[in-house]
């Protein structure tokens, strides 16, 4: 059991104690047992929870138009390669290829697609891609990509969120850590000590929040990504010329750290069910926690992304042709359950209370002032 491993790890640790991302680490990468290590992860309908892949091709074809404007402003670089980092089951990967090849030839034609997955257990990509282009796609893992090496955009949906977050307590204007531990009466339990990393503190100067300020009314807890900072480094280093683009549920770090969010924004889902104990189910839910996009914007200037642009989902998916699409349904004479179905779909996609309110960060690097210039049109609204 998964758990009992944890345990054992924890006891024979320092302190016994581990950091909060080591845990989730484990809960959920844990090679053998960790959640996305399973063979079949529960994404989908029927699920744990759902992503915007899983409403039906629209999210893929729009980000494939985007994709290939990007081809277009780049100069139409051979090979023009896209790297999908944390590709899930690959349906993204699919409906972004099969558009590509029927509606943007030449595009197609110089692309290559690498899918960066660190879960092993995710080989259902294989199966789904198997057949598809199969001399366009390959599997890789980020250290296998060399630096400096990709023309192109390397982009992810939901990635950011599945990092392994460290866990803080603020009290009495005092920074501490919380980690996890065992006890005789639970199998784990929070003990909150020093911090592990002087990182942890240097977080807030990076994204200027001001501590004292936040937890002025008592005690307050929340995440911090390192993780999506060393992510963003190494990413950066990856790419030559080119975008980075990054879709997740987050906020600006001043409304992510704002005093009345004190209990952070970590979630598990079960079972489409969504609870804020990471301590049970383990290997069996998901845990997350909510992306700052600050950090990612003032930590990817230190690496060399300058930031094109910051918008909504919905506004993005709107500007690349998402309205179009809804308008056609009306005209479109069909069977009437699956228009209503997709009609559904395509306002859950833009739904501001949703999948619309979702963070989508646009940096780039290597580009001419010329190509900095041209805004891809996900910006444009
Ligand atoms: C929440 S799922 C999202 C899947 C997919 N992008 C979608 O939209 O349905 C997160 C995915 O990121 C993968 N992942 C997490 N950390 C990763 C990393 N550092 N490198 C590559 N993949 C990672 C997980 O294994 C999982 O497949």
């Amino acid at each position: 059991m998964l758990g009992d491993r944890i345990i054992s790890r924890i006891n024979a640790s320092p302190q016994r104690r581990i950091t909060f991302a080591q845990f989730m680490e484990l809960a959920l990468y844990d090679p053998q047992d960790g959640y996305y290590a399973k063979k079949a992860v529960d994404i989908g309908a029927q699920g744990d929870f759902f992503t915007s892949p899983h409403l039906g091709t629209d999210f893929g074809e729009l980000l494939a138009t985007q994709f290939a404007q990007m081809w277009e402003i780049l100069g139409q670089p051979v090979p023009f390669t896209l790297v999908e980092m944390g590709a899930g089951q690959g349906i993204l990967a699919a409906d972004i290829i099969k558009y590509l090849y029927k509606n943007y030839q030449s595009c197609f034609q110089a692309l290559e697609y690498v899918i960066v997955e660190l879960s092993p257990g995710l080989k259902q990509q294989q199966q789904l891609l198997k057949g598809l282009a199969a001399d366009k796609v390959s599997w890789r893992s980020l250290e296998e990509i060399a630096d400096n090496s990709i023309i192109g955009c390397i982009f992810s949906n939901e990635l950011l969120d599945a990092m392994p977050i460290h866990l803080f307590l603020l009290e009495n204007g005092q920074l501490g850590e919380i980690y996890v531990s065992t006890s005789n009466e639970a199998a784990f339990i929070e003990i909150v000590s020093a911090p592990s990393s002087p990182r942890l503190a240097q977080y807030f100067d990076l994204v200027g929040v001001d501590i004292a300020q936040i937890a002025s009314n008592g005690s307050y807890r929340s995440e911090i990504n390192l993780a999506a900072l060393d992510w963003l480094s190494t990413v950066a280093q990856k790419l030559q010329r080119g975008y980075l683009l990054t879709i997740d549920y987050g906020y600006s770090a001043t409304r992510y750290y704002n005093p009345m969010r004190s209990q952070g924004t970590l979630q598990c889902y079960y079972r489409h069910q969504h609870h804020n104990n990471p301590y049970i189910n383990i290997g069996r839910q998901d845990i997350t926690a909510h992306v700052d996009f600050t950090a990612l914007e003032r930590w990817g200037d230190a690496c060399g992304l300058q930031k094109l642009g910051f918008t909504q989902q919905g506004l993005f998916l709107m500007a690349l042709g998402l309205g179009e699409r809804i308008a056609a349904i009306s005209s479109n004479t069909g069977d009437l359950n699956h228009l209503l179905q997709r009609r559904d779909a395509l306002h859950q996609l833009i739904d501001p209370q949703g999948l619309g309110g979702f963070g989508v960060l646009l940096q780039c690097k290597g580009l001419t002032s010329q190509e900095i210039s041209t805004q891809p049109t996900g910006l444009s609204c």
